[in-house]
């Protein structure tokens, strides 16, 4: 698991954020997912407290630093859980260094 910054680099978004100059955080998996025995190597990103379809875009995304290596959850409950607490905890931590989200 990764921590990064994500942008969209195709035209700005209907809600008026995630426009290519605006980066938002993100948790990127990059790697087999041993949880659900899959080989395949993905990369999956996890955008901070985001709900817009954002299927079909295309997006570059700066990765800052890795935080785990991948690894095995006893279910999908627990590694959904552990995502989310993550990214409340981060998006925490960047708001008491100043950040805000843009367009909320
Ligand atoms: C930020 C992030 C971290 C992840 N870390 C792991 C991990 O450590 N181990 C793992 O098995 N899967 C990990 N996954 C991948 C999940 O297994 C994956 O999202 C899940 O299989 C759901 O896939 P689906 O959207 O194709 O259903 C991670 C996913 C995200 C977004």
């Amino acid at each position: 698991m990764y921590f990064g910054w994500f942008s969209l680099v195709d035209a700005p978004s209907a809600t008026g954020h995630l426009d290519p100059d605006i980066p938002w955080p993100v948790l990127v998996s990059i790697g087999t997912n041993p949880t659900f025995d899959n080989a395949e190597r993905t990369v999956e990103a996890h955008l901070f407290d985001f709900d817009d379809d954002l299927y079909g875009r295309r997006a570059v995304i700066n990765l800052e630093r890795q935080l785990r290596p991948q690894r095995r959850f006893d279910s999908i409950e627990a590694l959904t859980a552990h995502i989310e607490t993550i990214a409340r905890d981060g998006r925490q931590l960047l708001e008491s260094l100043g950040w805000t989200a843009p367009g909320r």
